[in-house]
């Protein structure tokens, strides 16, 4: 039976294996990035959509449409945005939201750009309002506006940029303004990848790593990662490790089936911490529905990381399900757990029976004819 209650301390959280956040154990993850879209497993919309951009731009020697790529952490968004400006021939100037403060700090770095260059700005959504507001004419036309002065005697030049790339990236596409949103020519929605494609991407980074992984080990593996690069290129390292020391060196069934049950990572890719939510759900709430802040307090999660690393997945896999009045624990969540949703129904039912009595009840009462 896992404890609903106990609390993994903070140290733990932050190393969760299976977060799809970039830890501190995937630091050389840059070293490794695929470099060219044929390298680059999945999204084959996406792919077949950049060739011909691409193609496009530097046919007619333009610089490519801006890149809006969105989706949850470790899809591969920073890695396709270096494949966009590698693939075009340019330089790829990187930066990030939180990063600018000042209008002036975006300012240089745009001037500062060489015609058809790619400006990567990632976790665009947190860009401040001030900020965002000299881009729109930077994107549109290629220019920027500066004010000189101050109070009555300041006036506004327009420079010219040259004609740049600038490829963003999102956790969060809704909390995008609109205004930003419009302005660029291509919003890619970044996907889950099969299990098949992970393996792709498992193979190459196990030879990469000189790492040997036999095909009950792939399989295994692709199953357990959530659908996610970043998660399953971790996965494989940590397996090196048990393959190294307890095995042949060959990640193979057995090392896996050690491994992750040393990792407490089950048949579904889901580890201690999403079987806590579960459990929360089916025990306390009797599957719900259960508002997300309800949740949180109950779990000792913080809302937004039960909204963004747990819930993605298990509404994916189906375990669980959004309703107007808050989360639901599924039939097949229940069974995952090993517990019987027929018996929870049967309790649930006699529950809302009883609510529904009391309602009654009191309408009854206080019906101007009651006393009758
Ligand atoms: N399609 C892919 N093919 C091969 N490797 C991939 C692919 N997508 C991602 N990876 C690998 O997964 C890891 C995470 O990818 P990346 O850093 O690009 O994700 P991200 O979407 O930018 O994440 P975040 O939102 O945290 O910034 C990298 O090591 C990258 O090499
Ligand atoms: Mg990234």
């Amino acid at each position: 039976m896992y404890d609903i209650f106990s609390q993994m301390d903070e140290d733990q959280e932050e190393e969760r294996i299976l977060s799809r956040k970039h830890l501190t154990e995937d630091k050389d993850e840059l070293s490794m990035r695929p470099t060219t879209l044929a390298e680059y497993a999945g999204q084959s919309r996406i792919k077949d959509n950049l060739r011909v951009y691409i193609k496009a731009a530097l046919d007619r020697g333009d610089a490519l449409d801006h890149v809006l790529l969105y989706g949850p952490p470790g899809l591969g968004k920073t890695t396709l945005a270096g494949i966009i400006a590698n693939e075009l021939g340019v330089q790829m100037r990187v930066t990030s939201g939180p990063a600018i403060e000042r209008q002036g700090e975006l300012a240089a770095i745009l001037t500062n750009l060489e015609a058809h260059d790619v400006l990567f700005i990632d976790e665009i959504h947190r860009l401040n309002h001030s900020v965002e507001e000299i881009l729109y004419p930077a994107m549109e036309d290629y220019a920027l506006d500066i004010m000189i002065g101050k109070g009555p005697a300041a006036r506004s030049i327009r420079l010219d940029l040259p004609p740049f790339t600038l490829i963003g990236a999102t956790t969060r596409a809704g909390l995008l303004t609109s205004p930003l949103r419009d302005r660029f020519g291509m919003i890619h929605r970044l996907e889950l990848y099969s299990e098949e494609e992970i393996v792709q991407i498992l193979q190459r980074n196990a030879a990469l790593l000189s790492i040997g992984i036999d095909k009950d080990g792939l399989e295994i593996l692709s199953g357990r990662c959530r659908g996610t690069p970043r998660v399953a290129i971790r996965l494989l390292r940590r397996m090196r490790d048990f393959a190294q020391v307890k095995g042949t060196g060959v990640i193979d069934r057995e090392i896996c089936v050690l491994g992750l049950n040393a990792l407490e990572i089950d048949e579904k890719g889901l580890d201690a911490t999403d079987r806590r939510v579960m459990l929360a759900m089916a025990e306390i709430y009797n599957g719900g529905p259960v508002g997300l802040d309800t949740l949180a307090a109950t779990t000792g999660e913080d809302p937004g990381t039960i909204e963004d690393v747990y819930e993605p997945y298990l509404l994916q896999i189906g375990f669980l399900a959004k309703t107007p009045r808050g989360r639901v624990l599924t039939d097949p969540g229940f069974v995952h757990l090993g517990l019987d949703p027929v018996a929870r129904q049967k309790e649930r039912n006699i529950l809302n029976n009883q609510i529904a009595l009391r309602d009654i009840e009191e309408q009854d009462k206080t019906r101007p004819d009651a006393e009758m």
